[in-house]
């Protein structure tokens, strides 16, 4: 029945944050991998969680990906009581389809929310060297200067081996991310088990320093096949909310 799920929920809530050691876990029903439900759900506890956040002058940055892309669509489009609010991408494009890159999430959030926005449109797969020279420009430092500023950050956790995959990385950094073990992806970092970074992709953006410091993380993974990665981007949850649901969080139990 409805209120014993509700308190089943709630230990494995509570079991979640010792073994993750995090402030903040909310964990919805269902399991991604298995039902739509599942996601659909995430995407509304998000958007609960990062409405009840937002205040004045915040900044939000957003990653990419179909995890973060349902809590904006869970988002009413009305406009929020906080003034002069900033959505900023946290990374430029990492290859991800159109409509689950950062820069198409900003404006659909900006756009329900009523608020301002900027994005980062740098190609993908540019060479390290013009990579550096578009950071120069005035319109990127504006955005960057913004993203360090930035409050609140939502953003996805992935499969390394999926997201590789979905990103059409080349047989080279995928042979590397195979030969140094790769179990998850964030931010564009992919992690080991032991949570190092063992690849990072050529991008411009929020960098793992700045995300440590950020005041408000809200991270965000379903689905059993997720259960690797989340345990994997531990030192990562320990600030701000966590959400899952029960197919990603029983996964995290049963490996830890
Ligand atoms: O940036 C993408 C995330 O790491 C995971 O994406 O929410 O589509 O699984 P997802």
């Amino acid at each position: 029945d409805f209120m014993e799920q509700i308190e089943g929920l709630s230990t494995i809530e509570e079991q979640i944050k010792d073994i993750l050691e995090c402030e903040e876990v909310v964990i919805v029903s269902g399991d991604a991998d298995l039902d739509d439900e599942a996601i659909y759900n995430i995407g509304h506890a998000a958007a609960k969680v990062l409405l009840r956040n937002i205040s004045n002058n915040d900044i939000i940055a957003l990653t990419g990906g179909s995890t973060v892309h349902r809590m904006i669509e869970a988002i009413p489009s009305s406009p929020i009581k906080a003034k002069n609010v900033y959505v900023v991408p946290a990374r430029g494009s990492l290859g991800n389809n159109v409509s689950f890159q950062a820069n198409t999430l900003v404006a659909m959030l900006a756009e329900k929310i009523h608020s301002n926005y900027t994005l980062l449109n740098i190609p993908d797969n540019l060479s390290q060297k013009s990579l550096e020279s578009v950071r120069e420009e005035p319109e990127i430092q504006e955005t960057l200067n913004k993203l360090i500023k930035s409050n609140i950050l939502i953003y996805g956790i992935g499969n390394a081996n999926k997201m590789s995959e979905r990103r059409n990385l080349g047989q080279d950094i995928v042979k590397h991310l195979s030969d140094h073990h790769a179990t998850a992806e964030a931010l564009g970092y992919y992690f080991n088990q032991q949570g190092e970074v063992i690849y990072a992709s050529r991008s411009i953006g929020i960098t793992m320093d700045q995300m440590t410091e950020l005041k408000y993380p809200i991270a965000v993974a379903g689905g059993h096949s997720k259960s690797d990665a989340i345990l994997s981007v531990k030192k990562l949850l320990s600030r701000g909310c966590v959400i899952m649901d029960e197919g990603a969080a029983n996964g995290v139990i049963a490996l830890s």
